[in-house]
């Protein structure tokens, strides 16, 4: 997996909310920290075609996300309010929806809805309805949704907000059980202590790109 970002940024009319960068991301872990309004976001949604560049591109395995939907099909996005992406009303439907619109016959659709169930223990919420889920279990349903379609790379955007310490640990264990590339926004620090790759925003700038316990160290004089 390659995410390259060539001066890369990204301004609404005057305003620039993310300032050029050019960086290669290939770890297995990426995370990602920063004040509220740091740029955070809209640096992940660059990496799925979410958003467009204003200026420069951004590559991912060596097709240009402005041009080419293959690109971003190789990117799940799992949102800061899972429920907004979950949009068919029981789970198992849910996650089928993704499966059907990539043309997928009928028994593979049933083959992978099973396959990514059972991936996650997941079958007990199969025909739940999803308003009536806990944060976790909404979590989980929405990563089942978006890794039935097989991306390479998943992007969790503050994936434990909201959860209370039994579901976030949950949630910490599953990312950790993830083999795709995975790249977490969070302001859970605990969550990509490990990680050897962080990025640290600040003000629409790439301020730090460092080991977690630099990036932290870095992320708290800022807040300071
Ligand atoms: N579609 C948009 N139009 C105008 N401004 C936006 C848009 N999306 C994000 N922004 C602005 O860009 C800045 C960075 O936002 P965002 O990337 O969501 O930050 P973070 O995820 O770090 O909280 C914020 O000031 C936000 O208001
Ligand atoms: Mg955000």
């Amino acid at each position: 997996m390659n995410i390259r970002f060539e001066s890369a940024g990204v301004s609404y009319g005057a305003r620039t909310v993310l300032q050029p960068l050019t960086l290669d991301l290939t770890e297995n872990r990426i995370g990602i920290i920063g004040l509220n309004g740091s740029g955070k976001t809209t640096f992940a949604r660059l990496i799925n075609g979410l958003t467009k560049p204003t200026t420069g591109r951004v590559v991912v395995n060596g097709r240009d996300t402005s041009d080419d939907k293959a690109a971003s099909s190789d990117v799940g996005f799992i949102f800061q309010s899972p429920q907004n992406q979950i949009i068919l009303p029981v789970v198992r439907d849910d996650i089928a929806f993704g499966l059907k619109s990539r043309g997928f016959s009928k028994a593979e659709i049933d083959a992978k809805v099973a396959e990514v169930l059972a991936r996650f223990n997941a079958g007990h919420l199969a025909d739940r309805r999803a308003h009536e889920l806990s944060g976790g279990e909404l979590q989980l349903a929405a990563l089942c949704s978006v890794l039935a379609t097989g991306p390479g790379i998943l992007i969790l955007d503050e994936p434990t907000n909201q959860l209370d310490l039994r579901n976030r640990g949950l949630v910490q264990r599953l990312i950790e059980s993830l083999h795709e590339t995975t790249i977490i926004i969070t302001h859970d620090l605990e969550l990509i202590a490990g990680y050897e790759r962080v990025l640290v925003f600040h003000a629409g700038q790439l301020v730090a790109d460092a080991p977690a316990a630099d990036a932290i160290r870095r992320y708290k004089e800022i807040a300071a």
